[in-house]
């Protein structure tokens, strides 16, 4: 680049560093489902403060009284009752709820009926709108209580404007969000302790918690909390194990003393702390958290959070979020820039930043040089396409991500697929910590990444049975290993079969660069799905009727197709032959061989046709619950198996369909509204589905293969790879006016609708999209590779 060019590049980037693109983030999306007031169905996403990846998402915990539909996974809910302020939660989780610890209660009262060991003789309605912005939220109890919280990474500002000269803050270190409903999953609280310092300032201690979504064995989290200005009473307080109480009286706690540790009984226990004789309104705290110590908790609330201006601890989270996040997508903010658009595009990736959390220098567990994160949840969700915009936008997380991932693998023997509170946990398919690691090694990523022993976390994944469990590796790799498929008495045996058989293509793409002689047993592992695959199977109260479905089968290698209807699957969870989806669904889920997959479903037509027809309203059979509300085709865009299916009619070189479907489906389910995803948004990979849409590309994990689709701005810039620009543009772009007319990359007529990652991502590169009002078929080149392409031949399932 010429001198002068080069300081008009670097003028051009500080400016994009100074947009405010924060103040397009809606951080309600999300946070309802189709019932009004209710979080059942949506996102379950947290709404509070927070810091890009941030160990601390400050937020109020929430009580539903409808324990039926109750979702009280990221603390907030619509109109919940408010318990508590706390310092840890997750984004976007389904299953029992993890978190909601370290709280904090603000109180005008503190005399009966309020009992500590009783939150529902405190807790409180809210009044009024919510307020939430990047960084900060804000809400008003019905006591008359304003609640404003600002968070860093590993800390949180609390501050309470009061109505009277009454003012108490509860703390309860035995506080979590617990399953409404109960059952084996929820959480619970084993150990605490707490400290109140001589000047009745600051308070510190622990609290020992386990269980969850993900089964985790116990944690002990440290706090460090301040106060603005010393509260004249502070007292520590113990009571009773809240479930032991068996006669329905709730006694009173102990209260009194400076410092309490919990009674191995399950003793709870927490601190008082009450301003009478001040006049000021505010009561402000700091609370640091750590899982290493106090020392680091209170290292945390002092180095992170220097202010007592609530205001300034907002803006560095903004300044954060702009340029580490906000400012890698670029787009006009003008005014005529469609407003809706820009909110979905920044708000999607604020969403797709809230986890996993980067936990590096807090790993409580082993001493290492590797950086340290928890909160995949669960990369189930996440490898489909989420792991790979992070490869373009975030390529040092990312990098550092995978480190961890295999760190763990070091030392406690698996890589996670699910991973919360310092525990692996759970796998609902594959092994697809394998998906992300090829992902990243066929795109180059190298970096400090210790590939030998990532190849061997793979491996020892697809080799070393868990002997059933859910919480790592693979649960039926017996069966996978003996048969190539799993027998349908194994759970879930369609939908893992399918998703060993990504695994397995996973391994074969590192083992070509790894140990090259692994590449052809991967590989024809990688073709097990080909086994359950019964040609003469048909659909079930279809018109047409579609002819060749994954179907169960039998040890002795009989398919078991009496009554068989690949468009239901019971409850289809845990023990049903296909997990959050349906054998129709699952039946086009195999992207290292789509050329098969055409084949088998009969040539391209009838693919294009059985294609078109899940998108059908009405065509579903199956009932998704909370993960597919309002949804009546097959197609489920509320759930992750189904991600990549509206883009397959690349695979026929049909391109203006797969724009058709998916924008449709985006626009449709994805809004500006509080019911704005289409449930749980899981970490945020629903939210980079949307921003892969409208950015016009689809990733093809495990492979470097980008689809093109049609972009939703019509000059887009994305820096990639650290530093490098991908400019996208659309030329003739309109609300009507979307379909691809033509392309060029690097400035050359492009002719396929795909291209590999090298094209444009390395050193970056644009893309420019010519866009019209007509559907057309304009590529002409060779459909997208099929890498796992294997032809069984006669050990394959005879087509008759
Ligand atoms: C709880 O919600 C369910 C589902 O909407 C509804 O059928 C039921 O009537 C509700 N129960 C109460 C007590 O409101
Ligand atoms: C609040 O109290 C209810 C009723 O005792 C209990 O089930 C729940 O776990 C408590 N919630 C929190 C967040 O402590
Ligand atoms: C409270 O007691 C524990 C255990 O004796 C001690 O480690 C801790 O430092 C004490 N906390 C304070 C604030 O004095
Ligand atoms: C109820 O149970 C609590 C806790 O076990 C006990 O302290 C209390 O005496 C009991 N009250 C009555 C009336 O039995
Ligand atoms: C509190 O009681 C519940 C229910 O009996 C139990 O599961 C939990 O382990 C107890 N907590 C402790 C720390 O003993
Ligand atoms: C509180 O306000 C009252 C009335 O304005 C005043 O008399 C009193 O001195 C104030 N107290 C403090 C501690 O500032
Ligand atoms: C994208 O980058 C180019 C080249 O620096 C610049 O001319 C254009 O204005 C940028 N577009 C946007 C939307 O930022
Ligand atoms: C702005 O974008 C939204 C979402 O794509 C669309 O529904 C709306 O029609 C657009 N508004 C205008 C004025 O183009
Ligand atoms: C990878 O890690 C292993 C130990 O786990 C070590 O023996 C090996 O030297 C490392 N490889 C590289 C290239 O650092
Ligand atoms: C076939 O599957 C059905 C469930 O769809 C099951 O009830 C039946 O036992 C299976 N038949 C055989 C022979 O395994
Ligand atoms: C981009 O980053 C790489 C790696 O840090 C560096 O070597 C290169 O010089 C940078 N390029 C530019 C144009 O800043
Ligand atoms: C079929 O299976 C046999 C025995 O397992 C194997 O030797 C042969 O290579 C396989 N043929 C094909 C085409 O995969």
């Amino acid at each position: 680049m010429a001198r002068l060019e080069y300081l008009i590049a670097l003028i051009a980037a500080a400016a994009a560093q100074q947009v405010d693109y924060a103040q397009f983030v809606n951080p309600f999306i999300g946070s309802e489902g189709p019932i009004p007031g209710y979080a059942y169905g949506g996102g379950d996403i947290f709404v509070g403060a927070a810091r890009p990846f941030g160990v601390v998402k400050l937020g109020i915990d929430s009580h539903e009284d409808n324990i039926t539909i109750a979702t009280i996974n990221g603390g907030y809910t619509p109109d919940g009752i408010v318990n508590g302020v706390s310092m840890m939660h997750e984004s976007g989780t389904g299953g029992c709820p993890k978190y909601g610890v370290v709280s904090q209660m603000p109180l005008t009262s503190v005399v009966a009926p309020v009992n500590f060991l009783d939150n529902t003789t405190y807790w409180q309605k809210r009044v009024g709108e919510d307020q939430a912005g990047v960084g900060s939220f804000a809400t008003k109890l019905e006591s008359g209580i304003g609640i404003e919280l600002a968070a860093s990474k590993h800390a949180g500002s609390i501050k309470y404007e009061f109505p009277g000269q009454e003012k108490h803050v509860l703390v309860d270190v035995s506080h979590f969000l617990p399953e409404p409903i109960g059952g084996h999953c929820t959480q619970y609280y084993l150990d605490g302790q707490i400290g109140i310092s001589d000047d009745n300032k600051r308070y510190t201690g622990y609290g020992t918690y386990a269980g969850g979504f993900n089964l985790g064995a116990p944690y002990t989290l440290y706090f460090c909390g301040e106060f603005e200005t010393a509260p004249e009473e502070a007292e520590t307080w113990h009571g009773l194990n809240i479930s032991r109480i068996t006669n329905g009286t709730i006694p009173q706690p102990t209260i009194g003393g400076k410092n309490v540790t919990a009674k191995p009984d399950g003793d709870r226990v927490g601190a008082l702390f009450s301003w009478t004789g001040t006049n000021s309104s505010t009561v402000h705290s700091k609370i640091g958290i750590s899982f290493i110590s106090v020392d680091k908790a209170c290292k945390f609330k002092d180095d992170e959070i220097p202010t007592w201006n609530q205001s300034e601890t907002v803006s560095a989270a903004k300044d954060e979020w702009n340029s580490d996040v906000f400012s890698k997508i670029r787009v006009d903010t003008g005014e005529k820039a469609n407003q809706t658009e820009l909110i979905l595009l920044y708000s999607s990736l604020y969403f797709m930043h809230l986890m996993p959390s980067d936990r590096t220098g807090e790993n409580p567990l082993w001493e290492s040089e590797e950086p340290s994160w928890d909160d995949f949840y669960c990369i189930w969700d996440t490898f489909r396409n989420t792991i790979s915009l992070s490869h373009l936008i975030q390529p040092e997380a990312y990098e550092s991500q995978i480190r961890s991932l295999i760190d763990i693998y070091r030392h406690q023997g698996y890589m996670p697929d699910g991973r919360s509170g310092n525990d692996n946990g759970l796998t609902q398919g594959g092994s697809d910590a394998d998906n992300v690691l090829a992902d990243a090694y066929v795109k180059g990523l190298r970096g400090a990444i210790n590939w030998t022993d990532g190849y061997a976390a793979m491996v020892k994944d697809a080799e070393v049975s868990t002997n059933g469990s859910n919480k790592e590796g693979r649960g039926a790799l017996d069966d996978w290993l003996t048969y190539g498929y799993l027998t349908q008495i194994s759970e879930r045996s369609i939908s893992r079969t399918v998703e060993y058989s990504l695994n397995d293509f996973a391994l074969s793409q590192v083992a070509r660069g790894e140990r090259p002689e692994d590449v052809n047993k991967y590989l024809r592992r990688s073709a097990g799905w080909q086994l359950l695959w019964d040609h003469d199977v048909p659909s079930v109260n279809t018109t047409p009727i579609f002819k060749g479905f994954l179907t169960p089968k039998s040890a002795a290698g009989t398919f078991n197709s009496t009554d068989y209807n690949p468009a239901t699957c019971g409850v289809c969870s845990w023990p049903s032959i296909t997990y959050e989806g349906t054998p129709f669904e699952y039946s086009f889920v195999i992207p290292h061989d789509v050329e098969t997959l055409v084949d088998f479903m009969g040539g391209e037509d009838s693919f294009s046709n059985r294609l078109d027809y899940i998108f059908l309203p009405n065509t579903s059979q199956a009932s998704l619950g909370p993960n597919g509300l309002g949804i009546t085709t097959i197609m489920n865009i509320g759930n992750e198996p189904d991600f990549a299916t509206p883009y397959l009619y690349n695979y026929i070189n049909k391109q203006w369909k797969s724009v058709n479907q998916s924008r449709a489906l985006a626009r449709q389910f994805f809004r500006n509204e509080p019911f704005g995803v289409p449930g749980n948004s899981d970490s945020g990979a629903l939210n980079s589905w949307l921003i892969w849409q409208m950015l016009g590309l689809y990733p093809v994990v495990t492979q470097p293969v980008y689809l093109l689709s049609s972009p939703w701005f019509s000059d887009l810039n994305l820096t990639v790879n650290g530093n490098r620009t991908l400019r996208i543009t659309a030329d003739g772009l309109g609300a009507d006016s979307y379909y691809v007319q033509s392309v060029k990359i690097n400035g050359e007529v492009w002719e396929k609708n795909w291209f590999v990652h090298e094209d444009v991502i390395v050193e970056g590169g644009t893309i420019e999209f010519v866009l019209g009002a007509d559907p057309v078929v304009w590529e002409k080149g060779r459909v997208p590779p099929s890498p796992g392409h294997v032809d069984l031949g006669g050990n394959g399932t005879a087509r008759r």
